[in-house]
């Protein structure tokens, strides 16, 4: 039979890999804890109007990248391809805008789905940590959501990071650059790639945004948007770098940062990494003081961003950050003569119930082998059961990097083994 392949721009996440995921997770609810950010899970799929309404009609993702179905007469569904709409709508549908607890600091850690060209760092399947803070539009919260992703890279082992920081202004400061953009761009129009001569008329600001060289050169001197910000926008623009300067966050202003979703206002921001190649960008994230009404909500303003754990892991591969990953097990149980199985099988158990980490053999193993096996699975000790072990009511327990051995009764075990942890 043909051999059934995994889907392109998905991975199997194996031993010996996945405890790296595990320690980011780990190092990941910890930080949310410290920064008072609380755990939210919200459906792998959902109504494709989320998404249309949230993300935009005219993004990449809704155009082009969404995995969509329609359900057997109950509409059309689709895999989320981001995490904020569905918090939004979460929030909004359990009115968490009416509980005492305010702002709303939410984070979360699961799979996403685009269908993109996968290449490095870019696959269909990918997992999105992120966080959301909803209810409050002090410039102070941007900065803390920008210093969430910070930290952890940093308490990761990753350095030389900064952020790369914008406003988009509110959607009035929009409109009057967007007038001004198009003045500026209408005639050079027939020059731009066929993307940007569509986005020119849907959405002008995106074609800034464009990845071409030529459109680049082109569109060099265009109007930007810091220009056109009100001065309650610029203030806001202004006191978010001074938090980030007062927590110590490097950041670069960049006007021509236009992130590939529509709800944004005011703060953008993106993290990337230079030496990562093709994809740089590690998190990106900004305010979207409209979403929360446009989903059906009140007017509550918002900030957060995602990074994936993928792109997070290349980052530390690229700089040669080694994780601290414990493997091994503390001891393998070495059944030496058939009549001893049973009390090693009893012993086993044991152990695991008081906290440590055994291992016997299922393959009905010679000692030698059962030994080589102990050190496979890089246990400390051996502790082997034979006859005379029975008959003495102690096992020889033998310390595999040093072959020290010492008796030790059966029912001191658990505490000997957890002397030496
Ligand atoms: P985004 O820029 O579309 O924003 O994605 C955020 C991050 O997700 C990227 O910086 C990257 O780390 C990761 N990512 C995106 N696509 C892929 C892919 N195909 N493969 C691997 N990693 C990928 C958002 O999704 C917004 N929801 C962020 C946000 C939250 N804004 C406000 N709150």
């Amino acid at each position: 039979m043909e051999k059934i392949q995994i889907p392109r721009g998905t991975q199997d996440i194996m031993p010996g890999v996945v405890e790296l995921w595990q320690h980011i997770e780990e190092k990941m609810r910890d930080l949310c804890k410290r920064y008072n950010y609380q755990e939210i899970r919200t459906p792998i799929f959902e109504q494709t109007e989320l998404f249309r309404r949230g993300v935009g009609e005219t993004t990449d993702i809704v155009e082009k990248e969404m995995y969509s179905v329609v359900s057997r007469g109950e509409g059309n569904f689709t895999l989320r391809p981001e995490g904020t709409a569905g918090v939004v709508r979460s929030y909004v549908d359990k009115k968490l805008y009416g509980v005492p607890n305010q702002p709303t600091k939410l984070y979360y850690c699961g799979p996403m789905f685009r269908h993109e060209r996968p290449q490095a760092g870019r696959f269909r399947q990918f997992v999105q940590f992120g966080v959301e803070a909803i209810g409050s539009a002090d410039p102070a919260i941007d900065a803390e959501v920008i210093s969430v992703a910070m930290r952890l890279y940093q308490e990761l082992g990753l350095t030389g990071l900064s952020v790369d920081l914008n406003s988009v202004g509110t959607v009035e400061d929009r409109a009057r650059h967007r007038e001004a953009l198009i003045a500026a761009l209408n005639p050079v129009r027939d020059q731009l790639c066929e993307d940007c001569q569509s986005r020119l008329d849907r959405n002008p600001l995106r074609v800034l945004d464009c990845k071409v060289k030529k459109d680049q050169q082109l569109t060099q001197n265009a109007p930007s948007i810091l220009d056109y910000l009100s001065d309650e926008s610029k203030k806001h623009f202004e006191d978010v770098q001074a938090y980030l300067t007062a927590i110590g966050i490097p950041y670069t202003i960049n006007p021509r940062l236009v992130r590939g979703l529509d709800y944004y206002t005011l703060t953008a921001f993106e993290i990337k990494m230079s030496e990562i190649g093709a994809v740089e960008t590690l998190c990106g994230g900004g305010r979207y003081n409209g979403l929360v009404a446009e989903i059906g909500g009140e007017d509550m303003p918002g900030i957060g961003f995602a990074m994936s754990i993928e792109r997070l892991l290349m980052a530390l591969e690229k700089q040669a950050v080694a994780l601290p990953i414990e493997t091994g097990i503390d001891c393998y149980l070495v059944i030496q003569t058939e009549a001893a199985k049973t009390k090693v099988f009893q012993q086993v158990d044991v152990l695991r119930q008081a906290g440590i980490k055994a291992e016997m053999d299922y393959l009905g193993r010679k000692m030698k082998g059962q030994l080589k096996a102990a050190d496979r699975v890089e246990a400390r000790f051996a502790v082997i059961i034979g006859e005379s072990e029975m008959e003495k009511g102690a096992a020889m327990v033998k310390e595999m990097a040093t072959g020290e051995q010492e008796e030790v009764p059966f029912d001191q075990l658990v505490n000997w083994i957890l002397a030496k942890k």
